[in-house]
């Protein structure tokens, strides 16, 4: 590492790819060390013109955007740099508005590449900003945050925020290529890593309760730096990801059940306002433990699967309940409230995600409010 966290040492093993089987829109995802300062080669094959433009944050540039442009100038391909404010607060329309502008003026052709560099916020408004730039600009993903890795830059999901809920403003606009460079997790501060962490345990809980146990072994060496376990992880998740998106990419069915947590999750973020006092993963830490909650409520989970769950979420360094909130006076009706401005509202009923036990998770269309209300209740005044 150099005194800025930039890694130049080459990669311990050589990177693993997977793909994305969705046609002639078929991608690769590279998961490795070492992939920032090997973009440029792995980019090449998939960048219509040698030119991009890099999108990326105040925190991330620092530390990998000059490892990226000297990347992309070992292969001749040109390249400028938008960098944004950190945090999720950028993904709104008027740092879209300015994003959009700032492609124009940098005077993008159709056939330019954005490159997101950073965590889920730069993924997401950057994969949008191309989306709809002159019609659609090629993207490739770089994600730098365990979210980003194991779910945001895989799938093709991008969008904003507005005060009416979470990336309610979007496009489906999938990448030309994610390089997933894992010792890009190693500037990552403890509590961004945890929040990714949630992401990861999702998958195990969704279908795979072989990864659950796994996890519960070695998530706390994965944690604290275990460069194997890491990989593992985000080969596993994107692999889930992967297959889930290859067969349903619009999210007529299947894909919903990704959303597991997230319709709890999303209104506690937009209760708490999009700010540093819950993350995006932190909520759907939360979200989790309440699906689970109103799983176990309607009886068709098991409690024993809700506390393994919840005690592993905790040991990780979690938020599995309301009462952690900082300054919080999270009320069960505000939180309802934000449910029904959900875009997973369908005809007025409550969509969830729901379980019957680890690893056994299933979308529900018809829950009834009452015992979601209940489960709120029981959250906030526990
Ligand atoms: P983020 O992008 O805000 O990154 C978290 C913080 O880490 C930021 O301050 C960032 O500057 C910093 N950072 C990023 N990489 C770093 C590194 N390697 N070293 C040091 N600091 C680094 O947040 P996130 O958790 O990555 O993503 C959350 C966003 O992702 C939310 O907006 C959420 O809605 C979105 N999301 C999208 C999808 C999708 O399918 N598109 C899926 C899940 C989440
Ligand atoms: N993160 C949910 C999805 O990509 O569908």
């Amino acid at each position: 590492m150099t005194a800025r966290g930039q890694r130049t040492a080459p990669p311990g093993q050589p990177a693993a790819s997977l793909k994305v089987e969705l046609g002639r829109r078929s991608y690769d995802i590279f998961v490795g060390e070492g992939l920032v300062a090997a973009a440029g080669r792995h980019m090449l094959p998939v960048l219509a013109q040698p030119r991009t433009v890099i999108v990326t944050d105040s925190n991330v540039a620092p530390l990998y955007l000059a490892a990226l442009e000297a990347a992309l100038d070992e292969v001749d391909v040109e390249h400028t740099a938008i960098v944004l404010a950190a945090g999720e607060r950028t993904k709104d329309f008027g740092h879209l508005r300015q994003l959009t502008d700032d492609l124009l003026d940098a005077r993008v052709e159709r056939s330019t590449t954005v490159v997101a560099l950073g965590g889920g916020v730069v993924g997401d408004i950057a994969g949008f900003a191309a989306a709809i730039t002159l019609r659609g600009l090629a993207c490739v993903q770089v994600p730098t945050t365990l979210l980003a890795q194991v779910d945001s830059a895989v799938g093709g999901k991008t969008g904003i925020n507005t005060a009416h809920g979470k990336n309610l403003i979007g496009a489906f606009h999938q990448p030309r290529l994610v390089l997933a460079d894992i010792a890009t997790l190693d500037t990552l501060a403890p509590r961004e890593l945890r929040a990714g962490y949630a992401e990861v345990v999702k998958y195990g809980v969704l279908d795979d309760p072989a990864f659950f146990t796994w996890l519960e072994a070695n998530g706390k060496s994965l944690l604290d730096g275990d460069t194997d376990a890491r990989r593992h992880a985000v080969l596993t998740s994107c692999a889930a990801k992967a297959a889930i998106v290859a067969d349903d990419e619009r999210e007529t069915g299947r894909r919903a059940l990704l959303n597991l947590g997230h319709t709890f999750g999303h209104a506690l973020e937009v209760e708490t306002g999009y700010g540093d006092s819950l993350m995006h993963g932190e909520a759907v830490a939360i979200g989790m433990v309440l699906a689970f909650d109103l799983s176990v409520r309607l009886g068709l989970c098991p409690a024993e699967d809700r506390e393994r769950v919840r005690r592993h979420l905790a040991a990780a360094g979690l938020p599995v309940g309301l009462g952690g909130l900082a300054g919080s006076s999270v009320s069960a009706g505000a939180l309802l409230a934000h449910m029904g401005m959900d875009k997973k509202v369908r005809a007025g009923k409550l969509t969830f995600v729901l379980v019957r036990g680890i690893g056994k998770a299933f979308i529900a269309h018809d829950v009834d409010p009452g015992d979601v209300g209940a489960v709120l209740e029981n959250a906030v005044t526990a």
